[in-house]
């Protein structure tokens, strides 16, 4: 369901990065470090192979689980993919989806990506869909035009009326694992036109309610400035979330 306010969500985006031990450990530390945040969701995305065993180490807490990635069909001869309806058997409950890493190594495309968000939400999971520019479009002037094709299309194959709730993050492709986060201007800029889009395409209802999350070199430094804009609604943190103080430090900025 739509929540009813935009309660801040920070999400832990750890790539190809800890095996099942170290996802396990990296809980162990982060769950007392966050215990004492109850006004931010918290969400952490392991590795396929470490679902289960973070879901059973997350268990009892409010921390919510995700995945990375999802094929668009629930089964078939599709070797290497895994399916949506695996993941909500796991008990996942968000996926980011065309993340630039999907978009750029494996060859994501709009059209792809907006299958998966349908499928993910068919399973009643929250697709976590992921937008973002270039630099060299940046430098042309076409960030807005960009988003904007990656949001119509992404969103595509949903319907307006569902009721069902979806998770946009804005990451700058050129703010990923680069140390140089957006500033507070830009990021303001594009989560706005972002918002608008969602109320042409949806309803103002569905813009005023849907969480827009920032991601791109978010550090415990930059994030107060970041989430402390009116139209960011927390973060998607790569680098930073496989530490557990530095991810808290992230959650404590979203308060
Ligand atoms: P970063 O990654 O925080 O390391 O820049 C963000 C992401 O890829 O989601």
């Amino acid at each position: 369901m739509i929540p009813a306010s935009r309660t801040p969500f920070v999400i832990g985006n750890w790539k190809m990065n800890l095996s099942e031990r170290w996802a396990v450990a990296l809980l162990d530390d982060l769950l007392p470090a966050i215990a004492g945040a109850p006004e931010v969701d918290v969400g952490v995305a392991p590795a396929f192979p470490c679902l289960r065993a973070a879901a059973d180490r997350i268990a009892g807490t409010p921390v919510q689980l995700g995945a990375q990635n999802a094929h668009w069909e629930d089964k078939g001869a599709f070797t290497g993919e895994v399916s949506p309806r695996m993941l909500a058997e796991l008990g996942v409950g968000f996926v980011i989806l065309g993340h630039s890493e999907r978009r750029n190594i494996f060859g994501e495309t709009d059209e792809r990506v907006a299958r998966k968000v349908a499928a993910v939400r068919r399973h009643a999971m929250v697709p976590v869909l992921c937008v973002g520019e270039q630099e060299g479009e940046r430098d042309a002037g076409r960030t807005l035009d960009v988003v904007e094709r990656q949001l119509r299309i992404g969103l595509s194959e949903i319907r307006p009326a569902d009721g069902a709730e979806i998770v946009v993050a804005y990451e700058p492709v050129w703010a990923i694992g680069t140390g140089r986060s957006a500033t507070p201007a830009q990021a303001q800029e594009v989560h706005r036109m972002i918002r608008e889009q969602l109320a042409s395409m949806f309803s103002p209802r569905l813009a005023g309610t849907t969480r827009i999350l920032y991601g791109g070199s978010v550090t415990p430094a930059s994030a107060p400035a970041l989430l402390s804009l009116p139209e960011i609604d927390g973060a998607l943190v790569g680098g930073a979330s496989l530490d557990a103080e530095a991810f808290a430090g992230i959650v404590a900025a979203a308060r």
